[in-house]
């Protein structure tokens, strides 16, 4: 595995970018898996001001986000979908409808989880998937105990998940407790993967998935089985690992 250390977020967000900008250029129709949290921010923003400066061009670029919650409305402020339009969608040159964001209302939302993988492989399947890694080691809404041939499905959300997105809502009770998640077979089917972490509070859960057993108690570890993952951890959530990674 790379695993590579930076100084700080904005360092992580352009050497992320960086890497998936060389793979967006040589593949045209790429087909690129996005993330939200306040992980990729930095990502975002940096890939913004490519497109702005001319240097990367979305037209042509297909996306799929890992997650929604079920039951919040595309246009909910607190919603995955909107998320990804104000923080990445409406400010570069890409085809909305190329931009696919799990459907939170979806009427009957088994069916649209298998849809929705149908559309993955329809495209030939991800290029690069962008992660961002839980507190409790969870990726996408793959929370501990979720398998780690999991496909895309609705799953419920642990309280120490329900409790760090409680910041975005006014109410504990306003916290969606359901979500559509693709699963860690799903991402695990990417052709790259690019995994960001910063800040101490993660420090833990980047530790156990580099170097502890691959478990189903901290998901993000099933990254070991994949050959072509790049992780981009900022020093303060690289504190806990012992081996001498990226130095
Ligand atoms: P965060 O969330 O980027 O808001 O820390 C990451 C995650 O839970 O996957």
């Amino acid at each position: 595995m790379q695993v590579i250390i930076v100084g700080d977020k904005e360092e992580m967000g352009r050497r992320a970018a960086a890497l998936i900008a060389e793979q967006m250029r040589r593949k045209p129709h790429f087909v690129l898996g996005l993330a939200t949290g306040s992980t990729p921010l930095p990502l975002y923003q940096e890939l913004v001001r490519l497109n702005k400066a001319g240097e990367l061009d979305f037209s042509t670029t297909i996306t799929f986000n890992l997650d929604e919650y079920v039951g919040l409305p595309p246009t909910h402020d607190q919603s995955y979908r909107r998320f990804m339009n104000v923080n990445l969608f409406d400010h570069i040159n890409i085809n909305k409808a190329a931009t696919h964001v799990p459907d939170g209302m979806a009427a009957d939302p088994e069916a649209f989880c298998e849809a929705y993988e149908a559309m993955i492989d329809d495209v030939g399947g991800i290029d690069c998937q962008v992660l961002g890694i839980g507190s409790n080691g969870h990726i996408a809404f793959n929370e501990p105990g979720s398998s780690l041939a999991s496909r895309t499905r609705v799953v419920g959300l642990t309280e120490s998940t329900i409790k760090d997105n409680s910041r975005f809502f006014a109410r504990m009770e306003d916290v969606p407790t359901r979500a559509i998640s693709m699963g860690i077979g799903t991402i695990l089917e990417a052709e790259r993967i690019v995994m960001l972490a910063y800040g101490a509070n993660k420090a833990e859960a980047v530790a156990k998935a580099l170097e502890g057993p691959v478990t189903v108690s901290v998901p993000a570890s099933a990254l070991q089985m994949h050959d072509q993952v790049a992780w981009i951890v900022v020093a303060d959530a690289a504190t806990k690992l012992r081996l001498e990674w990226g130095r």
